[in-house]
């Protein structure tokens, strides 16, 4: 089966390739290869590789820059996906988009199912649910969200927090904004299984369980510490508030994704997974 894979250097797109089931044909394009905001470019490749699927990977993804640079986010994040889509339908192609919980306000108390009312807090959020709308004009597009996705490489929370604590005795990290921490490696094996499945409409996954960025840190101190790859860092709880970031998050964000299980399988509970995460760090270290 051929795949196009746009954002192919991003975690995500990383971890599609490092989990890419047998017998498929990737073609796995970066921003260089293809700039998915070059309408022209972006509809004769779709036209004329005639693949099964396209697996959207690309994303404007720095949530509190988004901010400042709104048009940049909504180009990327919601003008791209639409003539992704477009492209997608006119040749046949199905369509795997990626978005985010961030579509949520986070007044919820229990987790957000895929039929949840969308109501972005911040830019980012924003431009992600305006990319949702464009691509489910298409009733074939397959549309998975996901949350606080990591992974033993690349820019993420897991190697920011790493860095941290390797460089300070004491970070403040956030403890009242709750979701799930979610190997990107987790993500990428559910969205080849949803493909296969040939799924489509919002589908939800994340691994199980639900923590807050400071319990997140909390455990990736405690496991790194116990593999040696650093000495010891106190990590105290702060409110989102006090910490003050540019874009606002939601408070709660935990995705209700039952309904996908019967494609995916039961995900691993996200302590276990930063486990095999950190002990592949370790293994690179
Ligand atoms: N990370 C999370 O916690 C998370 C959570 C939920 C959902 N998601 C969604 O998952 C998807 C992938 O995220 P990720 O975590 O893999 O983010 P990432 O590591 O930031 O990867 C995004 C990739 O998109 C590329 N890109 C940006 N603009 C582009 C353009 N105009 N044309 C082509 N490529 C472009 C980036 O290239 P450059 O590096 O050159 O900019 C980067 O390689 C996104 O849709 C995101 O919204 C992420």
């Amino acid at each position: 089966m051929k795949i196009l894979l746009l954002g192919a250097a991003g975690q995500i797109g990383h971890a599609l390739t490092a989990t890419m089931p047998e017998g498929c044909d990737l073609l796995a394009l970066d921003r260089n290869a293809l700039d998915i905001t070059d309408t022209a470019a972006l509809t004769a490749l779709i036209a004329s590789e005639q693949a099964q699927a396209a697996i959207n990977a690309a994303a404007y993804t720095d949530v509190d820059a988004a901010e400042a640079h709104e048009e940049e986010a909504f180009g990327i994040n919601a003008e791209a996906p639409r003539a992704i889509a477009a492209a997608c339908a006119r040749s046949g192609t199905r369509l795997v988009h990626i978005s985010t919980d961030y579509v949520f306000d986070g007044t919820a108390t229990t987790p957000y199912r895929p039929d949840a009312r969308p109501a972005p807090l911040g830019v980012y959020g924003r431009s992600k649910l305006a990319g949702e709308q464009a691509v489910q004009e298409y009733p074939d597009a397959l549309l998975i969200r996901s949350a606080w996705v990591y992974d033993a490489h690349g820019r993420n929370f897991l190697d920011t927090m790493l860095r941290l604590m390797t460089e300070r005795n004491e970070i403040r990290v956030v403890a009242d904004q709750t979701g799930t921490p979610t190997h990107a490696k987790s993500l990428a094996r559910a969205i080849w299984a949803l493909l296969d499945a040939e799924a489509r409409g919002i589908h939800h996954f994340t691994d199980a369980g639900k923590t807050s960025w400071h319990g997140f840190a909390k455990a990736i101190e405690a496991k790194a510490r116990e593999l040696g790859l650093l000495d010891g860092c106190t990590v105290t709880p702060t409110t989102a508030a006090d910490y003050g970031a540019p874009a606002p998050r939601p408070a709660f964000s935990v995705l209700d994704c039952r309904g996908t299980w019967p494609i995916t399988g039961t995900p691993q509970d996200w302590n276990d997974e930063l486990d095999g995460v950190l002990a592949e760090r370790k293994a690179a270290a």
